[in-house]
């Protein structure tokens, strides 16, 4: 009797020693968020950190009773290698319900390879390469394609008059998307695509490519370049080697004018003319309550850009899955919440496409305008329901 009462004591006992750390981690649900948050990319993940601030400060930060934890981790990139080391430490050591972020193509394609095994879901924020959500199953993406932004630009500059494009990209696999979706679309429609030029993602310098469109006198040059020092360096050039001038437009993805960076870039964006999924200045009350927790969750940030949405919205899927799923977060049962997954975002309502798991989106056409004094890209036509045109 003494024996089986110690027994059952020390069982008990043990018990109790597992089970603190174990309903400690029963109680949190652990996002990893893959990001540059140092390095020339260091923008993307501030504004993917200050998205998911902006998020829980307005949805709270527990979900299905558990408390939500990110885990950030620094790839300094674009570093794919960094990005799969840190994927793996997460994975293993943190034990973390979602792998989310991505910023830059070649560190979600180095990824990818880590979600299939574990089979843990893969929240892509940004990167926009089309072949990504191909990589694996627990791959869903709230994003956006760059194949998804050029068709419809290509379909607008038919439209309007606008035949005989330069194309200027960075020279890396989202650029190459680009370039081939917009010539695609513009090549079908009747128009020519004379100069294809890719640009070095690592120090480019913009003077001779600017110079060479400036020779072949296009009636425009269709840019995707990502936001930073390429969009700031492409414009100034554009602006002081006089292609507006000559005749010649600036047409491109959203990225060339994106949201954060606008103020800094001044005057010389004005008139340019993208294609995008978000604008700062969306009106809708979604939009205007996304401003408003951004602003006050990340004081001094200054504007958020597609980045910040894409990281906002990420976190709605995420806490969308944790409510289904009563906070057990399993990876195939997460996939299936994911795909035909809705969502009213700050760009309009978006869904997770459940056959490609990427999303379906309205896409705007903006032009760069003043407001008050401030630049903003105002919507003035659509391309609503847009799919991946790269897996159709
Ligand atoms: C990407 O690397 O996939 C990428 C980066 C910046 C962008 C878009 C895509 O603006």
């Amino acid at each position: 009797m003494t024996i089986k009462k110690t027994a059952a004591l020390a069982i008990l006992a043990t018990t109790a020693m597992l089970g603190a750390p174990l309903a400690q981690a029963q109680d949190t649900i652990k996002v990893g968020l893959i990001a540059p948050f140092s390095g020339p990319f260091a923008d993307y993940g501030k504004q993917m950190e200050g998205g998911i601030k902006a998020y829980m400060a307005q949805h709270g930060s527990t979900v299905a009773g558990k408390k939500v934890e990110i885990i950030m981790k620094d790839t300094t990139g674009p570093a794919p290698e960094i990005a799969k080391r840190l994927a793996q430490e997460l994975v293993v050591r943190d034990k973390v319900d979602f792998l989310a972020g991505f910023g830059l193509t070649p560190e979600a394609l180095a990824v990818a390879p880590i979600a299939e095994q574990a089979k843990k879901p893969m929240i892509i924020m940004n990167a926009a390469t089309s072949v990504i959500t191909t990589k694996s199953n627990y791959i869903a993406r709230v994003s956006m394609t760059l194949a998804q932004s050029s068709a419809p630009m290509a379909a607008w500059a038919l439209k309007n008059n606008i035949k005989n494009v330069v194309t200027l990209v960075a020279d890396y696999a989202p650029g190459i998307d680009a370039e081939a979706a917009f010539k695609a679309v513009l090549v079908k429609g009747g128009g020519t695509v004379p100069e294809t030029i890719r640009v070095p993602l690592k120090n480019p310098d913009f003077a001779p490519y600017i110079q060479r469109i400036k020779d072949t006198k296009p009636d425009a040059v269709f840019v995707f370049v990502p936001p930073g020092e390429h969009t700031i360096a492409f414009m100034k050039g554009y602006r002081e080697r006089g292609l507006a001038e000559a005749g010649i437009k600036v047409i491109g993805t959203g990225d060339l004018t994106d949201d954060h960076m606008l103020p800094a870039m001044g005057d010389a964006t004005l008139g340019v003319i993208t294609t995008f999924h978000y604008s700062a200045a969306h009106k809708s009350p979604e939009n205007a309550a996304f401003l408003k927790s951004f602003a006050s969750a990340n004081p001094g940030a200054g504007r958020p850009n597609f980045m910040a949405v894409g990281a906002y919205d990420g976190m709605a899927a995420i806490y969308e899955v944790a409510r289904k799923l009563n906070g057990k977060i399993d990876g195939d049962k997460a996939m299936s919440i994911l795909k035909g997954l809705k969502l009213n975002s700050p760009r309009g309502p978006i869904m997770i496409d459940p056959a490609t798991r990427d999303v379906v989106q309205t896409e705007y056409v903006r032009k760069v305008e003043k407001i008050n004094g401030e630049l903003f890209n105002v919507e003035f036509d659509r391309f609503p329901d847009q799919k991946d045109p790269g897996k159709q």
